[in-house]
Formats: structure tokens, C-alpha cells, sequence
């Protein structure tokens, strides 16, 4: 490992800027998995917590702070063994199931359709709905896309009047399968072709609505699967999904979430940010099939995946969240804006007590909640949500990681938001050294700048209910500007935020 201190120098070329960052890159996920759903985000009305309608007030406030754009929901695996109708009516008077994928638990289904798309709303997020091709039937879905979208008097439409709701719900994400090489149905990509095309054609535009139809799409370094989708499915879908998970391996330990080393640590990130050779292969793919980019590559689930914390349940993926997690969001987040040509959504995995998760809450019911070191990185990079990607120049030192990985010492991103301001991220990856960074910005002149860092002493440094502020953001003042160059001096394991103007 060789860590010295160096200056970096960036270049903002503010009048190039070409692609929009579309919000959807700030995407959610939320699956009947653990306690994401029940204890997480629904404890019901009868609930001695807090809520509203059945909502957790708390995370309710958190997340509308979050402006969440796109929430995925049920799954996840378990999308591909959900039957909708088992979700709707009476609560009381819905079918029990069990959640085969994640650890058995018995489903009551008292957070269903109405319970999803309201909650949609309340947060002023685009519902991504995915479907169920695993063990579902062509009726099933396109019945559920009448239940939601039908203004007419159709039966679906009259139904869901029935259970309280008149209008439709604006529904235009529509996920055809998860992971449908796996959990979702264990299929070759051909097989899963034909069926998607198959589906897309029953999954109706009802009145003013307009599905975006997506693919199940392949699991990291699964080029096949990409090829044999552009290949046979073409442009009869809008989109294409790709999941990459921050994890050692599948099978055996995958690390403990808050003890590492920092050798651990630098892997971890070398890990993360492979993620951009495989965007760029999957992409590579696409344009040879889709030049003008018209299908979207969503990488709709991503994040780290550690080994369940000691004492919880086994099978409900319930991990805490140290400051190494918030450089993972940031440095994924940092790719995704390379990328925004043919990135148009992804969802980290997932919004509360799952995996890399924005929210933990008490699943013993003492009420308490906090928020992850990823849920700053996600808040403080809000201006980037529907923002002008710039193209950057950055010069700084690299360091050799395990597995024969190169990472640099400092992840940066620029964007010009709406009123034309300049959002510029930083991360200094560094564990022991300050880093002073120098940038220039071609095509603007700085006249004030103003930002937030996130750091904390440890890198293995988390939010609990006990020390909910272990971690949390701070004004930055490491600030200058001088004839338009920028000097900011970034400490150790840190990530900075920076508006300039
Ligand atoms: O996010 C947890 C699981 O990871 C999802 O259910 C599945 O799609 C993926 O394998």
C-alpha cells in the first residue's frame, strides 16, 4: 500500500455538460424480506409506534427528506412468488403465505397494492412495480396492471373502486421477472425472451398510461444474458436491469459488517468500483444492438452485502452500516453519473433493514430508528437528482488493492443543477491522509461555494439506537476560491459535498 500526500488537481469542463442525471439513479428498493416492510416501513394502524395509517411516522419524515424518486417493490425474489390478489380486500381477510426466500417467515399480506402505491404518493416517488414470471401467469400480471392503471369500467378497475380506490394510480415502471436466471424461474436467457415478450404484449397501456416494460436482467459478469436479451427482445423493452452487489462471493462468510480491517476496507472499494468495467461491458452490448440508446440499463439492485448481524434472524439480510458503506454509495453513485447516457435508474438494495440500508429500525418494537451513514450520502447528494452531468479531468494518486485492483485515492463527480449552480462530490478514500485539492472549472466563474462532509474517526464508525449521531454530516469550510481556482482540503476518509456558484 503506498499512501502519500498529494495534491489532486480537477478540471470541471461546466460547458460540456450533456446528459441529464436522472432522478431515478437515486432509486429505492423495498422487499418482503426481514423487516423492511413490517417494522420497517408498515407496523399498521393498531400500532403502539407511531405512525400514520399504518405507516411509521418516523421513517415517513426521513424518507420525504430523502426524496426518494422510484421505490422497487415486492422484490426482489420474492416478486416472482407473490400473487397480488392475496394483497388486496380486507386486511383482516387476507391469505397468510409463506416467504419461502427469506427465512420462512410467514406473510400476512397486510401490506399489499393499496398499502405500496399510497405510500408512493406520500413520498412523491414513481412506484416500480416487479412482476411475478417465476411461478405467476401472464392473467395475473396483466390483471394487476388493469387493477392499477384502468380508469374504465373494466373489471380490475371496478375492483380495486371496490377497495377504496377510485382513481388509478400512476404506475409506469413495470418489471417483467427479477432475476429470472435464479430465484425468478432458474431460466436460460432465451427461454426467459421468449416469455418476456410474451408477457410485454398482455401488460396493457390503459388510457393516458405508458408502461416502461423492463427486463430481468443479468447478474453482474453474465454478459451472455445481456447479448441474448438485446439479441432477441430488442427494443420491445424499455429498459434492462443489472444487479451488482459490493460482496465477497456467494457462498461462506461474507465479512462482518462493522469489524474489518483496512486491508478489508480497500478491497471493499476496489470491489465497488469494478462496477464500471461491467456498465461499460453491458453497455458496450447494448450500443451494438441499440445505438441511439433507447433501452435504459437500470441497475436496479446494488450495494454491500455483509453477513447478518449476530442475534438477528438468519435469512432477513439485516446488517448495520458503517462510514466504509457510505463511500460504497458514493463512489457507485459517482460511477452511475459516468454513465448517465445509458444509466437511467438504479436502486440501492435495500430502503430499510436490508442489506445497504438507508433506515434501521428496532425490530424489538421499542420505536427507535436511525439513519445509516449511507442515508447522508444519499441526502447530501440530492442536487445531483435531474442535474447536467459534467465531464471532469482528475489527476491524483492510486493505490494497488487485494485481487489485483487499482483504485484512486480521491472519487469525484460534477453536475450543473437547474439554476445553474455547480454540485461537485469528492471522496478521499484515503484512511491516514488530507488531501488538497485544487480544480479549476472551465466555463464559469466561482464566485461562492458552500458544502457538507461526512467523516468520522473510525472508518468502522456506525449509527445505533444508542449513538444514533455517531455519524452524521457537517458544514465544510475547507473552502477557497481564488480567480476561479477552487482549494479545498479534504481530510482523511472523508466525502464532501460542494456547491459552488
Ligand atoms: O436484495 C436481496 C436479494 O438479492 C433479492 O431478493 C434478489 O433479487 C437478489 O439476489
Amino acid at each position: 500500500m503506498n499512501v502519500s500526500a498529494q495534491d489532486v488537481k480537477i478540471t470541471i469542463h461546466a460547458n460540456q455538460g450533456r446528459d441529464k442525471i436522472n432522478k431515478e439513479i437515486y432509486g429505492q428498493f423495498a422487499e418482503h424480506l426481514g423487516s423492511c416492510i413490517y417494522g420497517g416501513l408498515w407496523v399498521g394502524p393498531e400500532s403502539n409506534i407511531p405512525n400514520t395509517d399504518g405507516y411509521r411516522t418516523d421513517v415517513l419524515q426521513a424518507l420525504k427528506a430523502l426524496k426518494v424518486p422510484v421505490l422497487r417493490w415486492p422484490g426482489g425474489c420474492f416478486a416472482d412468488e407473490y400473487h397480488w390478489m392475496d394483497g388486496i380486500g380486507p386486511r383482516e381477510q387476507r391469505p397468510k403465505m409463506q416467504n419461502n426466500n427469506w427465512g420462512g417467515t410467514i406473510e400476512d399480506n397486510s401490506f399489499g397494492t393499496h398499502e405500496f402505491l399510497n405510500l408512493c404518493e406520500r413520498l412523491g416517488a414513481e412506484p416500480y412495480i416487479s412482476g411475478n414470471v417465476g411461478s405467476g401467469s401472464v392473467e395475473e400480471l396483466a390483471k394487476w396492471v388493469e387493477y392499477m392503471t384502468s380508469d374504465g369500467d373494466t373489471p380490475m378497475a371496478n375492483l380495486r373502486r371496490k377497495n377504496g380506490r377510485e382513481k388509478s394510480w400512476n404506475v409506469k415502471y413495470l418489471g417483467i421477472g427479477n432475476e429470472s436466471w435464479g430465484c425468478g424461474g432458474n431460466m436460460r436467457p432465451e427461454y426467459y425472451s421468449d416469455l418476456f415478450r410474451r408477457y410485454a404484449v398482455y401488460c396493457r397501456n390503459y388510457d393516458n398510461h405508458r408502461l416502461y416494460k423492463i427486463a430481468s436482467g443479468a447478474s453482474d459478469y453474465d454478459y451472455n444474458w445481456t447479448k441474448v436479451l438485446m439479441d432477441n427482445v430488442g427494443n420491445r423493452m424499455n429498459g434492462l436491469s443489472l444487479h451488482y452487489y459490493t460482496v465477497t462471493g456467494w457462498s461462506g462468510s461474507k465479512g462482518s459488517a462493522t469489524k474489518f480491517s483496512k486491508d478489508d476496507y480497500y478491497w471493499t472499494l476496489g470491489k465497488c468500483l469494478e462496477i464500471e468495467d461491467v456498465i461499460k461491458k453491458h453497455c458496450a452490448i447494448m450500443d451494438g444492438k441499440d445505438p441511439g440508446k433507447k433501452i435504459g440499463l437500470l441497475v436496479d439492485e446494488w450495494g454491500t452485502w455483509w453477513d447478518e448481524e449476530p442475534g438477528t434472524t438468519r435469512g432477513h439480510l439485516y446488517q448495520q452500516n458503517t462510514m466504509r458503506d457510505a463511500f460504497v454509495a458514493a463512489l457507485s453513485l459517482n460511477v452511475f453519473h459516468r454513465h448517465v447516457d445509458r444509466v437511467k435508474m438504479a436502486n440501492i438494495a435495500q430502503i430499510a433493514n436490508v442489506l445497504q440500508s438507508m433506515i434501521l429500525t428496532d425490530t424489538k418494537g421499542t420505536g427507535h430508528m436511525v439513519l445509516t451513514p449511507t442515508y447522508h450520502v444519499f441526502r447530501m447528494y440530492q442536487p445531483f437528482q435531474e442535474a447536467t452531468a459534467l465531464p471532469l479531468d482528475v489527476k491524483c494518486d492510486s493505490m494497488k488493492v487485494r485481487d489485483n485492483r487499482t483504485i484512486p485515492m480521491v472519487s469525484a463527480s460534477a453536475a450543473k443543477t437547474k439554476d445553474g449552480a455547480i454540485v461537485v462530490s469528492l471522496a478521499n478514500v484515503s484512511l491516514d491522509k488530507a488531501q488538497e485539492v485544487e480544480f479549476a472549472i472551465d466555463g464559469m466563474t466561482a464566485k461562492a461555494i458552500n458544502g457538507e462532509v461526512l467523516a468520522s474517526k473510525n472508518i468502522t464508525d456506525y449509527n445505533d439506537f444508542a449513538h444514533p449521531e455517531t455519524v452524521k454530516p457537517a458544514v465544510f469550510k475547507e473552502a477557497s476560491i481564488k480567480k476561479n481556482i477552487v482549494k479545498v482540503k479534504i481530510p482523511a476518509t472523508s466525502i464532501v459535498v460542494l456547491n459552488i456558484k
